[in-house]
């Protein structure tokens, strides 16, 4: 992963536990504007951070946190992202001008089934 993505992923986190930048910084004892230039990709964050962050964003170390590059206007966007275990199949919906961005529970199996309205379906390995 590089810079961006991870920023795009301690945003996205960040949000789902519905906290501020503010409060990371806090928490961690940095400043707000480290946060804020973590999430823009200006940087990632210090490998010995890495560990408190992960606690607080509640990083799951069972999940795999999959982002696919792909348009998701209204006109062109993936509609729905299969993970394919070996013994069952876990279906996400996605919508458009949301980011195509998942997590799924670890299983055994790396395929990823994705389908675009336009082009169909395509497969990614994790
Ligand atoms: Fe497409």
């Amino acid at each position: 992963m590089d810079n961006i993505q991870v920023g795009k992923l301690i945003r996205r986190l960040r949000a789902e536990k519905n906290m501020t930048q503010r409060e990371i910084a806090d928490q961690m004892g940095i400043t707000e504007q480290a946060v804020s230039k973590w999430e823009r990709g200006l940087g990632g964050p210090d490998i010995s951070l890495l560990p408190e962050l992960s606690t607080i964003l509640g990083v799951n170390e069972d999940d795999y946190y999959v982002t696919i590059d792909h348009e998701m206007s209204r006109e062109h966007y993936i509609s729905f992202v299969a993970y394919v275990g070996y013994d069952r199949v876990l279906i996400v919906k996605l919508y458009p001008q949301q980011d195509a961005e998942l997590r799924f529970p670890k299983m055994q199996g790396r395929r990823i089934l994705a389908y675009c309205n336009q082009h169909g379906l395509w497969e990614e390995r994790l």
